[in-house]
């Protein structure tokens, strides 16, 4: 039962800790090429791991191009249901590192977090999975629930080979419901619940001018400039109130039902704080008649990750640069779909761009948005899990961020997802001196021991 599994976990916190230092330390970030060896690193170590605990069927699945999948299974409890078990063991890139206290890949503990890429997003939460998994196994001997795992090294780039997998093979991944650990609390010490995603289309504008670089002042002036005409099309993607301009962009947007903005409303948030305290700009931006919890999690959005090219050196160059590039994406909300949303993006990209340039609008990954019901055995078994470690009745919030593969798990598996996190809003995601919790770690074990086994009994 539960109890001797939770006071296992408890007399080996410490071990658990530092094994998730070990994973920490393996700088696997998905994007950069450079840490494709890292990236198989962590598969490697994870797996040998879940075989170390008793699982079976320990498999790393690779495929041509991309990065490794970690299957394992132990499907001995029989007449019970199956869980799905996703996490990701690939990083954000670490940059700006200069503004890390500690190095992203020493991981550092400084007043009850631990500091490190990955800590919460997503090794520190995969990793308790394995911990309460652990713990089950080494209290009883057995799992409470059958149980496969299926854990990717590319999350944070799309994930496509798990796109591919689940598409390819939905027997190998047959389960009641599916178990996702990479989101977040809506406030410490309350128990969340996820149930929306935003879905994304990630893109590059490439824009070209001359047919090779120019003196900008024999050029200057006849010559089309490329970082002048990307500007003015990223300026004309969305208005100053911050509504996207792409005709037909918010067509299939689907409002929030009146229940869930009232829940919203009750939620414990203070937008003056949010801004003083999470963003830290002198104001928050957006589209009028939207509270920022509904523009993060109910609106699509528009955002610029970087513009390259061009002479970015010390000093000055004068030139005028052929080409100019920029980072662009769109977070979708139900029922946008990132096909028509690419297509409706390109044609007005292609239509508003000024003369005598050329632009290609690439597409680098894409991933559809997600509502699920909550009205579901999976759901209740979790609630009362968290309430038997955090003594609250859970919240069920949204979050802007994007996980594309849990829409795949509703779509080709046809199973619910329980979006179970213990990260917190202060975390640092993808920015520096990302950190996790400690007390987090803990208890996100405790509160998925007590799940597997809630939902075990159902
Ligand atoms: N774990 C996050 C998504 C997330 C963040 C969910 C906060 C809930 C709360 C995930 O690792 C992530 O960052 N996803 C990317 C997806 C993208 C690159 C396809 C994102 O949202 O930018
Ligand atoms: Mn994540
Ligand atoms: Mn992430």
């Amino acid at each position: 039962m539960s109890a001797g599994a939770v006071g296992y976990a408890k007399e080996n916190a410490g071990r658990f800790l530092e094994e998730l230092k070990t994973l920490l330390r393996i700088p696997s970030v998905s994007t950069t090429p450079e840490h494709k060896g890292d990236v198989e690193k962590a598969a490697e170590w994870v797996a040998a791991e879940l075989r170390r605990i008793g699982m079976e069927h320990v498999e790393v699945i690779r495929a041509a191009e991309g990065h490794p999948l970690v299957y394992a299974d132990w499907l001995k409890a029989a007449g019970k249901p199956t869980v799905l078990c996703y996490a990701h063991f690939d990083v954000q890139p670490p940059d700006p590192l200069d503004e890390w206290v500690s190095p992203p890949f020493e991981p550092t503990e400084r007043n009850g977090n631990l500091y490190a890429r990955g800590a919460v997003d997503d090794k520190g939460q995969l990793w308790s999975q394995v911990k309460a998994l652990e713990a089950l196994m080494k209290k009883d001997g057995k799992l409470p629930i059958n149980v496969r795992v299926i854990y990717e090294g590319e999350e944070e780039v799309g994930g496509e080979r798990i796109a591919a997998f689940v598409r390819d093979h939905p027997e190998r991944l047959k389960a009641d419901f599916a178990l996702i650990s990479d989101t977040e609390m809506f406030a410490p010490e309350l128990p969340t619940l996820c149930v929306g995603l935003r879905g994304m289309i990630y893109t590059e504008l490439e824009v070209r001018g001359a047919k090779t670089d120019l003196h900008s002042g024999m050029y200057g002036g006849a010559a089309p400039n490329p970082f002048v005409a990307l500007a003015q099309i990223i300026a004309g993607l969305k208005d100053r109130e911050g509504k996207i301009s792409i005709p037909g962009f918010y067509d299939d947007v689907k409002a929030p039902s009146a229940e869930e903005l009232a829940a919203w409303k009750k939620l414990p948030f203070d937008e003056e704080e949010y801004r003083e305290k999470e963003v830290g700009a002198s104001k928050l931006v957006g589209e009028k008649g939207y509270s920022a919890i509904e523009r993060t999690w109910a609106r699509p959005t528009l955002d610029v990750h970087g513009i390259v090219g061009g002479f970015i050196g010390a000093g000055a160059k004068t030139v005028i640069p052929a080409k100019a590039t920029a980072k662009v994406s769109m977070r979708l909300v139900p029922d946008m779909t990132p096909e028509k949303s690419f297509r409706q993006y390109k044609e007005y990209v292609e239509k508003i761009k000024p003369e005598g340039v050329t632009v290609e609008v690439r597409l680098i990954h894409s991933g559809e948005a997600i509502v699920i019901g909550t009205d579901n055995p999976y759901v209740k078994a979790a609630t009362k899990a968290l309430k038997k470690v955090w003594g609250k009745d859970t919240v069920f919030i949204r979050s802007g961020g994007s996980i594309p593969i849990v829409g795949d798990f509703e779509r080709f598996l046809k199973i619910p997802s329980v979006m179970m996190g213990f990260g917190l809003p202060d975390d640092g995601l993808h920015a520096p001196n990302e950190k996790f919790h400690i007390a987090n770690f803990h208890r996100g074990i405790e509160s998925l021991i007590e799940f597997f086994d809630e939902a075990g009994s159902l």
